[in-house]
């Protein structure tokens, strides 16, 4: 039984095998080395290729108000968020300014960060938004949308004004109040110093 089985494994396999290698079909192959997948596709690549500058490059057309981002926010958001965005437990909060003095976050585990308190760019918001929130529907709202929930939230962090409308220019605009503690580390030397 047993050898039978085998045998009628091994004849699945060559059958599979029979419909005639790439090479021999004359396809190209995406790969040189493995000879797997194939190309993607411009369209494939630019739905993935959303990534923005802290200075805003990449910021796409469109725009959003504050009252409309509390619309969007309460229907998104808010059942994981929390309606004031203060974090529904194990979901984090995503407003506050306090400590407004000092920047403890690397001595104390305890402190909170935030959108208000932490986050140097309001460009990276915009950015993970769009590409990682709702976190059970990534990438299902439109950018009106997102401009629109980046705007509420920064407006609830007290980093802009209420009438603010957020478009590719104004956000690039809008400087965090954490900006100035991040540096860019440019210093020489290897990993030890790092
Ligand atoms: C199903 C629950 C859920 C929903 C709905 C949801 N989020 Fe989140 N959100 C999360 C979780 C979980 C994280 C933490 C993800 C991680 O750390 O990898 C997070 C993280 C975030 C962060 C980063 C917080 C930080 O400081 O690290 C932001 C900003 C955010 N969400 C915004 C939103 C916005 C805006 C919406 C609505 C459009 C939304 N989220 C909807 C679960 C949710």
């Amino acid at each position: 039984m047993r050898r039978f089985m085998c045998t009628v494994v091994v004849a699945l396999i060559a059958s599979a095998c029979s419909g005639g290698t790439r090479a021999e079909t004359g396809e190209l192959p995406a790969s040189g080395r493995y000879e797997l997948g194939r190309a993607a596709t411009a369209a494939e690549i630019a739905a993935q290729d959303i990534d923005i500058g802290p200075d805003g490059l990449g910021l796409p057309a469109g725009s959003g108000t504050v009252a409309q981002g509390a619309m969007v926010f309460g229907a998104q958001c808010a059942s994981c968020h929390g309606v004031r965005g203060e974090g529904i437990s194990p979901f984090p909060q995503l407003i506050g300014r306090e400590p407004r003095a000092g920047f403890p976050f690397g001595r104390d585990p305890r402190a909170v960060k935030t959108i208000g308190n932490y986050w140097p760019y309001a460009t990276t918001l915009f950015d993970y938004v769009r590409r990682a929130m709702p976190q059970l529907t990534p990438g299902s709202l439109s950018d009106d949308e997102v401009y629109a929930v980046t705007a509420w939230l920064l407006a609830q962090n007290e980093v802009i004004a209420g009438d603010v409308v957020l478009n590719a220019e104004t956000l690039r605009l809008v400087k965090m109040p954490a900006r100035d503690r991040f540096v860019v580390d440019d210093r020489k030397g290897g990993p030890e110093i790092r």
